[in-house]
């Protein structure tokens, strides 16, 4: 059984809502079955799961110090995932709670308040050896600080390549035991969350070595392709969520021209220097016809041309 902690320092940074929105999301991939711990004892959890009329994921209420028994029965009872969402506290509890994680997702909002609290969550994670995920919450689209919030957490872990944006649905699907994606499947929110899970499905398949929940597709706009595929992927047929993706790389074949023992050698000729690629840009630009207008530094009007 693969176990995703959700957990920070910081109230109100979206622990709950991403760990239901993830695990109906795990659910709806094929990771399942999918159980949902809620050891908070605000039981903000309980009360969207209780709202809620789909019987999966599954739920279970558990007191900290029961969790590792709870985690065995659940493993027993033949679930995959366990999504455990945690209280906003940096105790000897949550730290319990993260030696039992594969992965832990620290949702993080993009504000100084937020940065400043990271700290805390990560150095409880390095002490148990586990990995980090940070995921930009509750962002604001185009502004400035989310970016700035994304280079500030990466000095800490790696952060996951998609934001999730502020929008008002997140609290009002919320409201009735729903998702974003199960109030409006086609909605941007939606889509944000079911790229989020897809990332995080392939970073569990590579650190628990799970090749059977590789994602089948994954979002062209994520960088991992040059990443050698899991041995001996299976190949996966599921597809339930459409369009703008493309087919993860293969398992690698022992026969295949190009497997890893038989690749061509790296050649060890040094890099050709920057050869002025810019200015061949300009160059095919102008042969195209389109007129290059030179950037002011960021983006400030010369005194000269205000315009
Ligand atoms: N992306 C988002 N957009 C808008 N509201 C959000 C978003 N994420 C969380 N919220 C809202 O913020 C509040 C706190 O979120 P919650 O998940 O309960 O945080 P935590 O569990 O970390 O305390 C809730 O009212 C929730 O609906
Ligand atoms: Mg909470």
């Amino acid at each position: 059984m693969h176990v995703l902690v959700l957990a920070s320092q910081k109230g109100g940074s979206g622990k709950t809502t991403l760990s239901g929105h993830l695990a109906v999301e795990a659910m709806l991939a094929g990771v399942g079955p999918v159980a949902l711990i809620d050891t908070d004892p605000q039981g903000s959890l309980a009360e969207w799961w209780n709202a809620r009329s789909a019987p999966e994921p599954h739920f279970a209420k558990v007191g900290l110090l029961q969790l590792s028994e709870a985690l065995h029965q659940l493993g027993q009872a033949g679930i995959r995932l366990a999504v455990i969402d945690t209280p906003p506290a940096i105790t000897e509890s949550i730290s319990h709670v993260i030696a039992h994680a594969d992965l832990v997702v620290v949702p993080t909002r993009p504000s100084p308040h937020d940065l400043r609290a990271v700290g805390a969550t990560v150095d409880l994670a390095e002490r148990h050896g586990k990995t980090v995920l940070f995921v930009v919450n509750a962002a604001t689209p185009r502004a400035r600080i989310t970016g700035e919030a994304a280079v500030a957490l990466s000095q800490h872990g790696t952060v996951a390549p998609v934001t999730v944006h502020h929008r008002v649905d997140f609290a009002a699907s919320m409201i009735d035991g729903r998702t974003v994606g199960e109030v409006a499947a086609r909605s941007s929110s939606a889509k944000e969350v079911r790229e989020l899970w897809t990332y995080i499905q392939s970073r569990l398949a590579r650190l628990t070595q799970d090749a059977s929940i590789t994602p089948v597709k994954v979002p062209t706009a994520f960088a991992i392709h040059g990443l050698s595929p899991l041995e001996s992927a299976p190949a996966r047929t599921s597809d339930p969520h459409g369009a703008d993706l493309v087919e993860a790389d293969p398992a690698p074949d022992a026969n295949s021209e190009f497997s890893r023992e038989n690749a061509p050698p790296v050649s060890s000729e040094p890099m050709a220097p920057f050869d002025g690629r810019r200015e061949r840009g300009r160059a095919s630009e102008a042969a195209a016809g389109l007129s290059h207008r030179r950037a002011q530094p960021f983006g400030r009007r010369s005194p000269e041309n205000p315009f």
